[in-house]
């Protein structure tokens, strides 16, 4: 058991209401009872929310990352919820749960995690990001703007504390490597990575002095499933304020909404849209993809929140701007660059079709 606190966000879709756009109430409050109960030796504290049909779990401990007690206390929650999810014919029940048995770290067992931990600071405000219909590289630009881009993050320039650069820790998805790059000096081999978002994604960020800043979750579920189950909807934890980036740099690449894989059917590029939670619904066509921001300030590990970041006005017209965007994506329709390239849908029906038609090719 360390003295330090562990922040660790696990999330799951393990049923829809209605269809794959949001969580049943009865959900929420089973995952909420069984944390309560289940948890009250390990966690010190814990928030449960939604991104639509995401379900969020938002602990603190001191247990350390990888913890099998915190990640097996996750799992009981997430089965619990699928329990609900059945009783009440939720769609989709269980849908990220692909085993029938815990083995002792959540890792490739279906639900995301971010997790960082450090040594709370004399005040330690934190953004939580939770997103639906997109997969982890959607991180890629706004982390890249926050830590790396100084008409992001004016602190970059004019901050002492934050001059020296961070540190990016990407991962390589398909090779399932990791590799850190120290920026400024190596900005702009970052990039060459960063940009190919389908691929290779940020997994954590660090001071030059070796403090985690960022962590995010990195899986691709459905390279694990080895068959359509959605897009691996991603979260992600930031450190904010004295040293870091402040709560508005943070927020800042919102303002210009980005697109990102995902939405229908996991097959189709969109806006990300910035919303409050009570707005984190995607209906129409299924999306477009939502990223909500919740920021807590922690006092001895517990979760002082959660302000709901993005319900600010401010983010108004990126929102406009972001469904304005989607009128004219959707105008594609099943067309590329709406439609994502044949090797990265989600679903697809090329195999039969070409098999029907083979013969017909000349
Ligand atoms: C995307 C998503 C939805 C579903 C779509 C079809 O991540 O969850 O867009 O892909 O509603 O769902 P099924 O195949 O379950 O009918
Ligand atoms: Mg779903
Ligand atoms: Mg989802």
């Amino acid at each position: 058991m360390s003295s330090r606190i562990t922040l660790s966000v696990l999330k799951a879709d393990v049923g829809g209401f209605v269809g794959h756009g949001s969580v049943h109430p009865d959900m929420l409050e089973k995952a909420r009872q069984t944390l309560k109960q289940e948890g009250k030796d390990t966690l010190i504290d814990f928030f449960v929310t939604n991104v639509g049909d995401d379900i969020n779990l938002v602990l603190t401990h001191r247990e350390g990352i990888n913890s099998e007690k915190i990640h097996s206390l996750a799992w009981k929650t997430f089965l619990n919820c699928t329990e609900e999810a059945k009783r009440l014919k939720m769609y989709g029940a269980g849908q990220d749960l692909l085993s029938d048995a815990f083995s002792g770290n959540i890792k490739g067992m279906g639900p995301g995690l971010a997790e960082m931990e450090f040594t709370e600071r004399t005040s330690e405000p934190v953004i939580v990001f939770m997103a639906d219909k997109t997969e982890p590289g959607a991180w890629n630009l706004p982390l890249y703007k926050i830590f790396a881009d100084p008409f992001n993050t004016i602190g970059l320039v004019i901050d002492p504390k934050m001059h020296d650069g961070f540190i990016f820790e990407v991962m390589d998805l398909i090779e399932d490597k990791l590799i850190t790059f120290s920026c400024p000096r190596e900005l702009y081999d970052l990039l060459v990575f960063l940009g190919a978002s389908n691929r290779f994604v940020v997994k954590s960020i660090y001071t030059n002095s070796g403090e985690i800043a960022a962590a995010s979750s990195t899986q691709k579920l459905n390279r694990m499933a080895g068959r359509y189950v959605g897009k691996d909807d991603p979260v992600l934890i930031v450190r904010c304020q004295n040293g870091l980036p402040a709560v508005g740099e943070v927020l800042e690449p919102f303002a210009h909404p980005h697109l990102v894989a995902g939405w229908m059917r996991g097959s189709h590029y969109g806006p990300i849209v910035p919303v409050s939670q009570k707005d984190a619904v995607p209906t129409r066509f299924d999306g477009p993809p939502r990223v909500i921001a919740m920021g807590f300030q922690l006092a001895d590990g517990k979760l002082i929140g959660p302000q709901d970041l993005f319900a600010d006005v401010a983010f108004d017209r990126a929102r406009q701007t972001a469904l304005k965007i989607a009128d004219y994506m959707r105008g594609m329709g099943p067309f590329e660059p709406h439609r994502l390239p044949l090797d990265e849908m989600e679903y697809t029906t090329m195999p039969q079709v070409m098999g029907k038609l083979k013969e017909r090719f000349k």
